[in-house]
């Protein structure tokens, strides 16, 4: 059985816990899109785990993970991530694998990020990561694979053309002094002797794996409004988040995935700038992201909150095919009055019920809203369907509702036990 878990909203849904939570019941876990622009956490008792770019299954002995040739790699993270897994004393030698065909983000990509936000008039508030300048070069065929970084020669080349190029731009663009080849070339290859034993041709691996029964969770990071194609452009990510990604960014075919699960918190947040329609007003804005704690898991930004919004989380069901849905965060709304759901948008005097392509429609949108009553701070914390308070019961059955999909998870706090099963 092979399933897609994906965000439905800006990310930071939640992802790493269900991840985590449904790694016991597979044998593989792969990363497909996405590089260390995303933070997963995972809480196993008192201790926290952020992972940026391993898949966050790896805490369960014997799965196999894999970074799939669809994320973008920064390998001095990738080195951190593997290095603090050891301090840890999870053993992964065995069972982490790297698509060759997965892109390098190198040292440039992170500074023409960085630049070139600092430069635009409408930032896009990216994570400076390097993301987007390493997907644009892998779509303008001047990439670099980690395959190449075990070839000293065809590295070379691709460097030495890369770095001619670049240089110019970073000088005459930006007055920037631009990059040595000998310094990268070298701290490069480094990286690629590092990680020779984990690069591999991991669509192979998974193909046979699919072949011989096993179980595949595919993680998506980012969320579907960061998705290059359906997402708030310009305002959003440079790869496919949604279900579909998870092919192009694997070589799993889509006649062998079974399964997408939805992940959603039971609000909205975003980091980052661009359009975001039911975002609370500042006071109650800053109330809720403290009680939240909704701050990124990579860069540490305030992230921006608001009420659930059914028309951007149905439009998500039906662009990634959602068929279960695990609503996070249930406990962050205990001891409100009343909640709202966003159930259509209004502009220029007309009713909106589906998602607006248009980018202004969608920035100056005003919510319509069904009010429904909260629930009081909860004594413990609900361990089934029934223990939940009947108001927060009437608004989960009214998502599932409103969002054509069945609810089979509730998070109700970050750590593995606060989770029901529906
Ligand atoms: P991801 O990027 O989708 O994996 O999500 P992040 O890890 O960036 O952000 C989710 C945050 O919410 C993390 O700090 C989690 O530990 C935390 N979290 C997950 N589920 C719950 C929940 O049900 N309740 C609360 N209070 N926190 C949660
Ligand atoms: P996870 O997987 C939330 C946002 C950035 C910015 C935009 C583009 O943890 O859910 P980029 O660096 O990708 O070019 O930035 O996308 N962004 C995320 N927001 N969660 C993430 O990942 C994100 N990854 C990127 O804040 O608005
Ligand atoms: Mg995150």
């Amino acid at each position: 059985m092979n399933i897609v878990l994906v965000g439905m909203q800006w990310g930071d849904e939640g992802k790493g816990k269900v991840i985590d939570i449904l790694s016991k019941k597979v044998d593989y876990i792969v990363r497909y899109q996405g590089g260390n622009n995303a933070g997963h956490t995972v809480v196993v008792g008192k201790q926290e785990y952020i992972f940026h770019l391993i898949p966050s299954g790896i805490l369960h002995p014997g799965k196999i993970c894999c970074i799939g040739n669809g994320v973008v790699i920064d390998p001095q993270v990738l080195l951190q991530e593997l290095d603090s897994l050891r301090k840890n004393g999870i053993d992964f030698s065995r069972r982490f694998k790297i698509s060759s065909l997965a892109h390098v983000i190198m040292p440039y990509h992170k500074n023409l990020d960085q630049l070139r936000e600092k430069k635009r008039k409408n930032k896009i508030g990216t994570t400076g990561r390097g993301i987007g300048p390493c997907y644009a070069d892998k779509i303008n065929r001047c990439g670099i694979r980690m395959i190449d970084l075990l070839n000293p020669g065809v590295f070379r080349d691709k460097l030495k053309d890369n770095l001619k190029e670049k240089n110019e731009i970073f000088k005459k663009v930006y007055q920037h002094p631009g990059f040595s080849f000998q310094k990268i070339y070298r701290q490069y290859l480094d990286y690629g002797r590092l990680f020779a034993s984990y690069i591999c041709n991991t669509s192979a691996l998974l193909n046979k794996a699919t072949e011989n029964k096993a179980d595949i969770l595919l993680e998506g990071a980012q969320g579907t409004f960061l998705d290059i194609d359906f997402g708030t452009y310009p305002f959003v990510t440079s790869s496919s988040t949604t279900s579909g990604g998870s092919c192009i960014g694997t070589g799993i075919s889509p006649v062998k995935i079974n399964k997408v699960i939805g992940v959603c918190k039971a609000y909205t947040t975003r980091v980052g700038e661009g359009p975001f329609p039911t975002e609370f007003a500042k006071d109650f804005g800053n109330f809720m992201r403290d009680k939240g704690n909704e701050f990124g898991s990579t860069t540490g930004r305030p992230r921006r909150c608001g009420w659930f919004d059914a028309i951007i989380a149905r439009e998500s069901v039906m662009l990634n095919g959602i068929q279960e849905l695990a609503i996070m965060k249930m406990d962050v709304l205990d001891g409100l009055d009343k909640l709202k759901i966003c159930i259509a948008y209004k502009y220029r005097g007309k009713l909106i019920k589906e998602f607006p392509c248009d980018f202004e429609v969608l920035s100056k949108a005003v919510p319509v809203y069904k009010e429904m009553p909260g629930w009081p701070n909860q004594n413990s914390k609900p361990r089934s369907f029934k223990e939940l308070h009947p108001n927060a019961k009437a608004y989960l059955l009214e998502l599932q509702k409103l969002l054509k999909a069945k609810i089979t998870m509730v998070s109700v706090g970050s750590s593995r036990k606060d989770t029901i099963f529906i």
